[in-house]
């Protein structure tokens, strides 16, 4: 360990190539290139858009003096000279189908040039993100000779953000889906509706946003049971989600939207009282001011289920994502228990318990999107009382969960709360709450480095066919206490980082000390962006990034 430590402070810094996350196969070469002003991009017909970012990438790192790098579409048929004229250095991107797979992408240089080859159009983004996460962050923008062939270990690298607790304006998250996009994420699961809040406007049912959206009081940081007294809310318009929806699809990110249901709808119900089971005593839905589970659930309705088509439906027309997460997670049983209607369903359909009226409950909702053409995703819980044919399962509790519904030939996607939660304390917990209330998380503890060792396909499914029921992982910004984007930021990095290399590279590639000398112009990076994050490292008088 101490050795492989000393190697690597020692290693002459051109054995490696400062990119996260890792490339999967380097081949190494003489010495370095040189990119300078006067180089030009080409691309093949289809390229045009990824043609486009590593110019504006590349103009923004080169000399000031020159405006933009050009770019111009490659002619092999046509043999009038190139309107560019002959560059001195050129990028060319093109296509190769028959060695790459999908996001596939290889970097190689000739002489003064760089090539990129490429099975797709993500495949070309991603090359672009390595070509510009390999140049030095300042001074000369120096290429090291090397050759990169490069390919995704899983389908699936997602981030999830929860905007029910707190809610953050369109800008910033266009700043966190660039970060996703320059590790090589390509799902954003947004979190849209919480007992705290619902967030997006639905046409239909204008109550949502203008009552569910909003909450009479929050707790302060470091004080769980108190109330700041203070209204807070918002939401999400359909035209600022298109917004951000096209924003995503730019860097190759899929939005995953979720409405979880039938549990954490207390906005909604509050909204629309007559969606709950309203026939219990003491019935009060509220939008909820404090964390936690809460009992209020959607009753088995058929004017509930009319709603929740009717909100799946506008939800289908904004997002084109082929999986819609429904949730089904933390669904108290409570009000099914107390309802007499709930029973009387149950009785109806020949439930024998409430966990089967959940699935019960969640097969329509499946059939629902089904027959808009798209997938059911959801929370682990709705492996309970029998999962939904054709369900992908998000796995968030016990890995039993992904063993199980992978050996049933269930789709798994691996967010674990024991290495993905971001919500959990990035440093220790002591000295974290020290430095001030703000600090406070939701409890845990989650180095970097474990979530670096995070190995998503469960043991007990290594070398099984099962094992590629498993599409990748995804880590969680669950919001109670993230009030802010600085705080967001702060428990997003550089664990997101962590995470991206667990999802693209092989396992065999993976380095905990190589990753920490890459980690390095990573952090500076954030930096100089002006992204905080939590320090791996930090050096004891460090400013407070909080502050
Ligand atoms: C969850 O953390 N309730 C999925």
């Amino acid at each position: 360990m101490l050795l492989a430590t000393l190697f690597t402070l020692l290693a002459p810094a051109q054995d490696v190539v400062p990119v996260i996350p890792k490339p999967n196969q380097i081949e190494w070469g003489q010495g370095s290139l040189e990119l300078k002003p006067g180089l030009y991009v080409r691309f093949e017909e289809g390229l045009g858009a990824e043609a486009r970012v590593l110019s504006d990438a590349l103009s923004l790192r080169l000399d000031d003096d020159i405006k933009r790098v050009p770019i111009s579409m490659e002619d092999h048929g046509s043999t009038a000279p190139d309107a560019l004229g002959t560059p001195n250095q050129s990028i060319r991107l093109e296509w190769e189908d028959r060695v790459l797979g999908s996001e596939a992408y290889r970097i190689t240089s000739d002489g003064n040039n760089l090539r990129i080859l490429v099975h797709d159009t993500p495949g070309a983004f991603y090359a672009v993100q390595t070509l510009m996460m390999a140049l030095p962050t300042s001074g000369p923008a120096t290429f090291p000779r090397v050759q990169i062939s490069d390919a995704p270990r899983f389908a699936w690298r997602g981030l999830h953000l929860d905007v029910g607790r707190h809610l953050f304006a369109v800008d910033d998250i266009k700043v966190l889906l660039d970060w996703m996009a320059r590790l090589k994420f390509n799902r954003f699961h947004w979190h849209l509706s919480e007992d705290q809040g619902w967030r997006l406007e639905i046409r239909a049912y204008p109550k949502l946003t203008e009552v569910g959206a909003w909450r009479d009081a929050t707790p302060p940081y470091g004080d769980r049971r108190g109330s700041d007294d203070t209204r807070y809310g918002g939401f999400y318009t359909q035209d600022q989600v298109r917004e951000i929806v096209a924003y995503a699809a730019a860097r190759h990110i899929l939005v995953v939207p979720e409405i979880d249901m039938p549990g954490h709808m207390s906005a909604a119900i509050a909204a629309y009282p007559e969606l709950g089971n309203s026939d219990i005593p003491g019935y009060a839905p509220k939008v909820q001011t404090h964390w936690g589970v809460h009992p209020y659930t959607l009753a088995p309705k058929e004017e509930t289920f009319e709603w929740i088509d009717t909100v799946l439906g506008e939800v289908c027309e904004l997002f084109p994502s082929p999986y819609i997460h429904i949730g089904g997670d933390e669904a108290p049983k409570d009000q099914w228990r107390q309802s007499a209607f709930a029973q009387s369903v149950m009785q109806r359909e020949g439930l024998t318990d409430e966990k089967q009226l959940q699935a019960w409950f969640l097969a329509r909702v499946s059939k629902m999107l089904e027959a808009r053409g798209r997938k059911l995703l959801g929370w682990d819980e709705i492996r309970e009382g029998g999962l939904v044919d054709g369900a992908t399962v998000m796995v968030w509790r016990g890995w039993e969960n992904a063993i199980e519904a992978a050996r049933q030939g269930h789709d798994v996607v691996m967010a674990p709360g024991s290495h993905t939660y971001f919500d959990h304390y990035p440093l220790n917990p002591k000295s974290e709450l020290a430095k001030g209330a703000e600090y406070e998380c939701i409890g845990g503890f989650l180095p970097l480095e474990k979530v670096y060792r995070f190995e998503p396909v469960p043991s007990e499914l290594l070398g099984s066919e099962a094992a590629t029921y498993i599409l990748g992982c995804q880590g969680q910004l669950w919001t109670e206490y993230i009030k802010t984007w600085d705080k967001l930021e702060y428990l997003a990095f550089p664990r997101a980082a962590a995470l991206a290399e667990v999802a693209w590279t092989q396992p065999a590639e993976r380095d905990w000390e190589d990753f920490q000398v890459r980690l390095e112009p990573f952090l500076e990076r954030l930096q100089q962006a002006g992204v905080r994050y939590s320090d791996p490292n930090p050096e004891p008088q460090t400013t407070d990034p909080l502050k």
